[in-house]
């Protein structure tokens, strides 16, 4: 995913077996935190390439398929997993959080562009989600959910044709409220709802 023209020739490929697809999401991600006291271009681009630009990457080699797709009559439907993080800031996870930020931002905006075309647009924004990403954690993760628990919200919500499906909900009204609040008490909370680098704690 992180390899624009690799992404594009798959397109082309899926383009020359199916002809189109109904849909297409786009899950492939990564997590790195910044350690502010070093800032590291390097990693925010590790981080930025595959979960922005790979994704925006697939969606470029997606919208011919999705629009064969509606030509043909059928529903079409362009996905992609966000995280709660992108609802609120929280420390060390600059990079992480703003390409997820960036992910649904762009395709909110894309959505309005696409709704008169009959090209629907749903974001993902999951919590905390067992997997090997999360297994690296140093910090406690509440309300986790298992992959199989999420990929069932996922689908659930894919096939209810929800355009943010965020879970557990408990945990994602949370963060949603708490992204709300002004800057001075989220500048408060926020250290406190992780655990920081050594130094800082
Ligand atoms: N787990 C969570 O709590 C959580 C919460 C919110 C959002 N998310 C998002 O959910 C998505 C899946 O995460 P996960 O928890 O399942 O992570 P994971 O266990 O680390 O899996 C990530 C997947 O993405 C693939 N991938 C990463 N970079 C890629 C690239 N450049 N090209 C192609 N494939 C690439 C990996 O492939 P390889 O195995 O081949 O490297 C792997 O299949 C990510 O976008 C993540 O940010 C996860």
């Amino acid at each position: 995913m992180s390899d624009h023209q690799a992404v594009l020739a798959a397109g082309e490929q899926i383009a020359e077996w199916l002809g189109a697809l109904d849909i297409a999401l786009f899950n492939a991600g990564t997590c790195e935190y910044l350690d502010a006291r070093h800032f590291d271009m390097a990693l925010v681009e590790r981080v930025f390439t595959p979960n922005l630009f790979g994704t925006l990457y697939g969606v470029e080699a997606a919208l011919p398929l999705l629009r064969a797709a509606r030509r043909e009559g059928k529903p079409a439907r362009l996905a992609a997993t966000s995280s709660a993080s992108a609802y609120l800031p929280l420390p060390r996870a600059e990079a992480y959080g703003a390409s997820k930020a960036a992910v649904s931002y762009f395709l909110e905006s894309l959505r309005l562009d696409l709704h008169q075309e009959g090209i629907d647009v749903s974001l993902i924004h999951p919590g905390f989600v067992k997997t090997p990403l999360t297994d690296r954690n140093d910090f406690p993760m509440p309300m986790q959910v298992t992959a199989d628990e999420a990929a069932e919200a996922i689908i659930a919500g894919l096939a209810k044709g929800r355009l943010d499906i965020h879970f557990p909900r408990r945990f994602t009204y949370i963060v949603k409220c708490l992204g709300i609040l002004p800057p001075a008490l989220r500048r408060w909370i926020g250290p406190r709802m992780t655990r920081q680098t050594k130094e800082h704690s």
